[in-house]
């Protein structure tokens, strides 16, 4: 098996087709109060099971969607536990969730009607999409904040999140076609980029 080194993986998952980079400030806004990334952190792992769920119980006769994402649930509530983990070790509370304004403009771009295909594409590219700016940003904090610990801690996340990335692509290639994935993934790194231009930069949030 080819296995990466920690360079060439932190290399490898820069952008992920990302158009517009996070500014690097960032880290320095989210490490200022550790309560409020950990709490918006561990929501974002809540949704990233709750999502995969919902994606089965919407599509049981897709026997290949339900076979991958099914183990995916399982790790991303293993993730929210890690995350609760390190509340607790720091002796911190986990927060209410707040409003997530980046996700909720990404779904404002999926397609509501036509064909149930499309429908479907835009779902997993939504999920895609989600992955890829997590683990963007999950590799600027291992990269960047001050904490040791942390920095080995994030990187975890940057490798396992470039996975599902990685995973809800693969899986909108198995169900639509891949031409019309191709472009439609475009406009979503497009649409992101946008919605990442209008959104405020938030110490307290992962988006
Ligand atoms: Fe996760
Ligand atoms: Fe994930």
């Amino acid at each position: 098996m080819n296995i990466r080194t920690r360079e060439e993986e932190l290399k490898a998952v820069q952008m992920l087709g990302l158009k517009l980079p996070t500014d690097p400030r960032w880290v320095n806004m989210a490490e200022m109060d550790l309560t409020e990334i950990l709490t918006d952190h561990a929501y974002c792992e809540q949704k990233a099971a709750t999502s995969c769920i919902t994606l089965i119980q919407a599509y049981p006769e897709h026997d290949e969607l339900v076979r991958q994402l099914a183990p995916i649930v399982t790790e991303e509530w293993g993730h929210f536990r890690m995350v609760l983990a390190e509340l607790d070790k720091r002796g911190l509370k986990l927060g209410r969730q707040r409003k997530d304004e980046y996700v909720n403009k990404l779904l404002a771009f999926n397609r509501k009607g036509g064909h149930p295909q499309d429908r479907l594409m835009d779902k997993l590219l939504t999920c895609a999409l989600i992955e890829a700016r997590s683990c963007e940003r999950f590799r600027l904090l291992s990269l960047n904040i001050k904490e040791e610990a942390l920095k080995e801690w994030y990187y975890k996340f940057m490798v396992a999140e470039a996975g599902h990335y990685r995973l809800f692509i693969d899986l909108a290639k198995l169900y639509c076609d891949e031409d019309e994935v191709r472009a439609r993934w475009k406009e979503f790194l497009e649409h992101e980029a946008k919605i990442m231009q209008e959104l405020e930069l938030r110490g307290d949030r992962m988006h």
